[in-house]
């Protein structure tokens, strides 16, 4: 075996863990924000040796669609793939467990967020407008550009893409 190879996996994220907001306020504003879906998801983390380097939060919309709440890779390894990889296990998670759609949102002025998306074959669906200025009581600037509006961005799920994500 080579030694200097890493282990990555994708595990669910047991109940009785502590939650790793460090990695998942990299992806949401506040804790009180975090708060509001993550004890209803269900979570995956990823792991190198051992050690949580991303995150994924799904929750349930409805009998046929799930949501991903929230995405986050640890910023030294982010631009590796991570992203990608943890896009595509639960686009063939939710496949494979029969749900119709998976939505993700994202905010007007996340550029690299909605090209990966789009990457993975989300497309657009609905603009919330005024989400941030609503729900959260800071402004927040990202890219230079006030966060005032959410994109959510849908995927219709097809049994076969299980096969292709798999492969991949
Ligand atoms: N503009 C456009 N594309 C960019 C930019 C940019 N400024 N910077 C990098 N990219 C591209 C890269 O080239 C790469 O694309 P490629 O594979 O075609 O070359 C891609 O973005 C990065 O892909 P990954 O390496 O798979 O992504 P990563 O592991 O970095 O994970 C993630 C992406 C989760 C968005 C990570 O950067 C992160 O944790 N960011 C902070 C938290 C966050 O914003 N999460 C999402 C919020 S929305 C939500 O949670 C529902």
């Amino acid at each position: 075996m080579n030694l200097t190879q890493k282990k990555d996996r994708i595990k669910l994220f047991k109940a009785d863990q502590e939650l790793p907001y460090h990695l998942l306020l990299l992806a949401d504003e506040t804790i009180e924000a975090i708060d509001k879906y993550i004890h209803d998801s269900e979570i995956y983390i990823y792991e190198r040796d051992q050690k949580t380097i991303g995150i994924y939060a799904c929750q349930l919309l409805d009998g046929e669609s799930l949501e991903i709440k929230n995405i986050a890779v640890s910023e030294e390894y982010q631009g590796e793939g991570i992203g990608q990889k943890l896009l595509s296990h639960a686009i063939s998670n939710a496949t494979k467990r029969g749900f119709k759609n998976l939505m993700i949102g994202t905010s007007n002025a996340a550029f690299q967020q909605l090209y990966i998306y789009q990457k993975m074959g989300f497309r657009f669906h609905k603009v919330l407008k005024d989400f941030f200025t609503d729900n959260y009581k800071k402004e927040i600037v990202e890219n230079g550009l006030v966060l005032n509006d959410m994109l959510l961005l849908k995927k219709d799920l097809q049994v076969e893409e299980v096969e292709v994500l798999q492969q991949s």
